[in-house]
């Protein structure tokens, strides 16, 4: 797949290509109907469609990113329906097989997000946690039945809080791959700040990168495997 990255949009980090991964191993996109919650480029949700996803869609809050990941879809000759907007606000009543999510998960000092600029695709409030909960909540209203949602994140804004939160609306969680590494670049210029608020220990200078899924259960009485249920138990 060609992939272009037009100024002020994130190049895809080794977290997105951890994620793919999963989606490609798992089978998780094959004939599912796919939505990318955090496009920027649209890389995950052309690694959808590389693994044989029957439909992609999309969400940006950033104009130029909705701009680029068209542009991404259109260069490989594929239709994305990329949307602008706040999370799953563009797709209200719409619900998918699979969600992949690579969320802004970089806690900071303040629990003030950005309006604009590129600090969008990291900024996540002091724990972090400002997306990752709001994707965890609202995800399960966005499953078809069997269907899963798949999000990237570190350990630093927590692995439990996760788990927890996405079987508090009725998905079956998992940690699906984990890789200990140094902390990123934003975090790695954080330190003070995330010692102080307590997500990084002393001296301690290494974070896990997570993979973490959710299954909705389907109903008893339907034909078990269909979309993405195959994957995530
Ligand atoms: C970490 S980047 C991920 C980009 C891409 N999925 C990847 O893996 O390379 C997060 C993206 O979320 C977008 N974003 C931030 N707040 C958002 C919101 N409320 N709704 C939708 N997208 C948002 C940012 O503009 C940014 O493109």
């Amino acid at each position: 797949m060609r992939l272009v990255v037009l100024p002020g949009v994130l190049r895809p980090p080794t977290d997105c290509r951890m994620l793919a991964g999963v989606v490609a191993e798992r089978g998780l996109a094959r004939g599912a109907s796919v939505l990318d919650v955090f496009t920027g480029s649209g890389a995950l949700a052309l690694a959808a469609a590389a693994e044989g996803a029957r439909e992609v869609a999309a969400v940006d809050v950033s104009r130029v990113a909705v701009l680029n990941a068209r542009l991404n879809a259109a260069l490989n000759g594929l239709h994305f329906d990329v949307r602008r907007g706040d999370m799953f606000g563009p797709f209200d009543g719409r619900r998918f097989d699979l969600i992949v999510a690579n969320p802004p998960y970089v806690p900071g000092a303040s629990d003030e997000l950005p309006s604009f600029g590129p600090s969008r695709a990291w900024e996540a409030g002091t724990d972090g946690r400002a997306f990752l909960d709001r994707l965890c909540a609202e995800a399960p209203d966005h499953l078809t039945p069997g269907g899963s949602v798949v999000v990237v994140q570190s350990s630093l804004c927590g692995e439990a809080a996760t788990l927890a939160a996405l079987a508090a609306g009725g998905l079956i969680p998992g940690v699906l791959a984990r890789r200990r590494g140094p902390l990123g670049p934003v975090a790695a210029r954080r330190t003070r700040t995330l010692e102080r608020n307590g997500l990084l220990r002393p001296g301690e200078r290494e974070e896990e990168l997570l993979v973490i899924g959710g299954t909705r259960a389907e109903p008893a009485q339907s034909p078990p495997g269909t979309a993405a249920a195959k994957a995530i138990a």
